[in-house]
């Protein structure tokens, strides 16, 4: 891995650490791998299909000092989430820090219908969120809760973004790394909710649902810094006046 921007020179684990640190204890990242036509996933309906190691190893970073990570239900569904752990490494400097084992999993579903026996709900160090609405039936909540989630009513129809970020603040939840899916994106971009955009750019091609409307609602922002690996670009935008 190297950075080309602002100052180039190879990149080891700590650097990329550094490069995706919180400028503050409230901040909202959002992630995206973008294929070069466009695409957020690739022909399985999968984004690891347009991902590389690299860029993985991007997405480890912007979650190792994570207090949650938010994601819609369908990416949920179609990326398969696995329990979320922290790396040995990071979980030592997440105890320094006065921080939670790992990432809260943070999920906005208006069904609040999953498969509850999943690993990413019932063995992620941290009990999952499941951010719902009051009109999820009563059974499928109850399912999370039996699960070991907390289910939290924070819209009737629709979960509030807003809402949502308010909530996990209030639980001392406020670095958050939101991972889509484009759906969720647009909305937390609509809303204003978006500190800092880590899109990668993957050399892959023949991918599905262009990402474009996904950041129709970008703010300007800007360019903090260009990573490069694998034929990816990892570039990290922000708020004008964001760290
Ligand atoms: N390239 C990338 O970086 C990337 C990142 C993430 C995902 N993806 C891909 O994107 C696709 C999924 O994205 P998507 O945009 O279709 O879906 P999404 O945003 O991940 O999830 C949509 C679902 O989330 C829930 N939801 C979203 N906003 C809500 C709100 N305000 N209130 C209540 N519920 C809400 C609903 O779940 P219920 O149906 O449970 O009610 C809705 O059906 C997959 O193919 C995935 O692989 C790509």
């Amino acid at each position: 891995m190297r950075q080309l921007l602002p100052d180039p020179g190879d990149l080891d684990e700590p650097d990329l650490l550094a490069r995706y640190g919180w400028p503050g204890p409230e901040w909202v990242r959002a992630c995206m791998v973008m294929g070069l036509d466009g695409g957020i996933a690739g022909p399985d309906g999968r984004s690891r299909s347009i991902s590389s190691p690299a860029d993985r190893a991007v997405l480890a970073a912007t979650r190792a000092r994570a207090d949650a990570v938010l994601v819609g239900a369908a990416t949920v569904r179609a990326e398969d989430y696995a329990a979320m752990r922290a790396r040995p490494s990071h979980a030592v400097e997440r105890q320094a820090a006065g921080q939670r084992a790992a990432p809260v999993l943070a999920v906005v579903t208006a069904t609040c219908r999953f498969d509850w026996a999943a690993a990413r709900f019932t063995a992620s160090e941290e009990p999952p969120l499941v951010l719902t609405t009051g009109a999820a039936a009563g059974p499928d909540r109850a399912a999370a809760a039996a699960a070991g989630c907390e289910v939290l009513v924070v819209g009737e129809q629709r979960v509030d973004p807003a809402r949502a970020v308010a909530t996990l603040r209030q639980r001392g939840l406020g670095r958050v790394t939101c991972e889509g899916g484009p759906g969720l994106l647009r909305q937390m971009l609509a809303a204003d909710l978006v500190d800092e955009l880590d899109l990668t750019l993957a050399p892959a091609v023949g991918g599905q649902a262009p990402a474009v409307a996904a950041l129709a609602g970008l703010a300007a922002m800007r360019l903090a810094h260009v990573l490069e690996a694998d034929g990816c670009l990892f570039t990290r935008y922000v708020r004008p006046g964001g760290a």
